[in-house]
């Protein structure tokens, strides 16, 4: 595997992500948590910062057991760390270097360059810049603004990009990322097949005949953590759906139909008066994202108790919460995991199969097991679901309107082929009434607003630049079909500032 060490950049995660994509398996890791019993790391990735090197409270580790004995690529950060503390500067740059450029000067006899051509666009990003390099470290690209875009260390597989080769934008990033593999020898064998092969085994060998229950959501992670563990254990693994009564319109049943296809064992809950009475008169976003944390678990506890000798609890948690929570610079906007712990006295063990992959990559996994697309393009869906898409407090009136203007703005997403263009897309059903006349008469009913952004990974996202005519036929639709709606408008926010749900 490659180790990525994490000094806490936003592109972290990218890195990881682009060498998986080129089906080598990496793992990201807190820069001073290095794996140094491990015996199948092949090379080592340094990530950027949002620190100097020089800053008192940078991120700071010994590298003096890794160079020399590993291949390693320095990225921003990364690659001044290295020069730093070889003894070369590093200085506050005249003027932010940041956006494209491109290499107007490259070694292309170096290994690590191989394939790319002057005149490549690179993507830079930092306040400082190396000003003088180590005697041993020598400069294979530049810019012209930036002498050591690149440099090789003499006699050393080390290298260091000032560079982010890990972004969109630097167009031969994955080539040169690519490269650093080869450097390393690495086999390039991780796919989604050789996944599912060896974790199918794995959890062979770890549940034996063991029984375990799963809570589904309907969402792609639990999904795809249920297909796995039935693969691996068939029967011996129970799932439970509860309906909380804020799913989108049908969904219950749509999607209990397709696990039924899916051969899986599953016992569907109706809870919905159970959540609509806890509920009423709430309107806090937080007390009611709790109210329904808390009231998932118990529907959950109650079914899981009438089950005999299960030993192990499944969850589908993937590598971005894994390493979120292992994060140096995290910070906690709003508590969103919503599927607790059982109570202590079942003594559950946790089973999480998809822990080490990539949103990507789990979809992947599912394509691969031969999963319906729908269930594995779906957009994501909040736990707390509708409950946190009605400002104020929740009543079965509102959500019957929300489930109504929802699946108008989905369907009519799908029919225009939008769908599979957006990360995430849904209506929000606003705490306002306002005027309106609908033939001869006055009414003063509901707005809603419809939501929809582009992102990779949730934590920033575009408003998505919806065609005016798909709007007008949404807002038309939903004005004429949706009893108590008479006003639509379009959220154009991004994030941050703004949040992807409203609450
Ligand atoms: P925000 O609103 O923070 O949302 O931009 C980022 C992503 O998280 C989802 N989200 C939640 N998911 N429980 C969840 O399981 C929650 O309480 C919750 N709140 C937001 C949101 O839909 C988006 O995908």
């Amino acid at each position: 595997k490659i180790i990525i060490l994490d000094f806490g950049s936003q592109t972290t995660q990218l890195i990881g992500r682009r060498v998986r994509e080129l089906n080598m398996y990496c793992e990201i890791v807190p820069y001073n948590k290095f794996p140094y019993d491990a015996t199948d790391v092949k090379g080592v990735i340094l990530s950027g910062s949002p620190y100097s090197v020089y800053d008192t409270n940078a991120f700071k580790t010994d590298l003096s057991e890794i160079r020399g004995k590993y291949p390693v690529l320095g990225i921003c950060y990364g690659a001044q760390y290295l020069a730093y503390t070889s003894g070369g500067n590093v200085e506050s740059a005249n003027s932010r270097e940041y956006g494209r450029a491109n290499l107007s000067y490259i070694n292309s006899k170096d290994p690590l360059l191989e394939g790319i051509i002057t005149g490549s666009q690179i993507w830079m990003s930092h306040g400082d810049t190396i000003t003088k390099l180590p005697d041993t470290f020598k400069v294979i690209a530049s810019t012209d603004d930036v002498q050591a875009a690149a440099y090789h260390v003499e006699g050393e597989q080390t290298w260091g990009v000032q560079f982010h080769p890990e972004v969109f934008h630097s167009t031969d990033g994955t080539k040169l990322l690519d490269n650093f593999l080869n450097i390393c020898g690495c086999a390039k064998d991780w796919t989604p097949a050789s996944f599912i092969e060896s974790t199918v085994a794995e959890l062979k060998e770890q549940l034996g005949d063991d029984k375990v229950i799963l809570a589904l959501s309907g969402g792609v992670d639990s999904s795809v953590t249920a297909v796995l563990l039935n693969k691996a254990i068939g029967k011996n693994l129970t799932c439970i759906f509860v309906d909380h009564g804020l799913l989108r319109k049908n969904e219950f049943e749509n999607v209990m139909r397709d696990y039924e296809h899916l051969g899986l064992n599953v016992i569907g809950v109706n809870a919905k008066d159970k959540f609509y009475s806890k509920l009423a008169g709430v309107s806090d976003p937080e007390a009611k994202r709790k109210i329904i944390g808390k009231g998932f678990i118990d529907v959950f506890n109650e079914e899981a108790r009438k089950l005999k000798d299960i030993k192990w609890l499944g969850q589908g948690t993937i590598y971005p919460d894994v390493i979120e929570s292992l994060s140096i610079t995290g910070t906690v906007i709003k508590s969103h995991h919503n599927v607790g712990g059982l109570p202590e006295d079942m003594h559950l063990k946790l089973v999480e199969p998809l822990r080490l992959l990539f949103k990507d990559e789990v979809r992947r996994v599912g394509m691969e097991m031969g999963m319906q697309a729908h269930l594995i393009k779906r957009h994501p869906f909040p736990g707390p679901g509708l409950g946190i898409r009605i400002l104020g407090d929740i009543t079965p009136e509102k959500v019957r309107i929300l489930q109504d203007a929802d699946a108008i703005y989905m369907n009519l997403m799908r029919e225009w082929g939008l769908y599979d263009k957006i990360w995430q897309a849904g209506v929000i059903l606003l705490p306002i009434q306002s005027v309106g006349v609908m033939g001869d008469e006055r009414t003063y009913e509901n707005t809603v607003a419809l939501r929809a952004v582009t992102s990779t990974d949730a934590m920033t996202a575009d408003w998505a630049q919806l065609p005016y005519e798909f709007l007008a036929k949404v807002s038309n639709e939903i004005i004429n079909k949706v009893k108590g709606v008479n006003r639509v408008v379009y959220d154009i926010s991004s994030k941050p500032p703004a949040t992807i749900e409203w609450e």
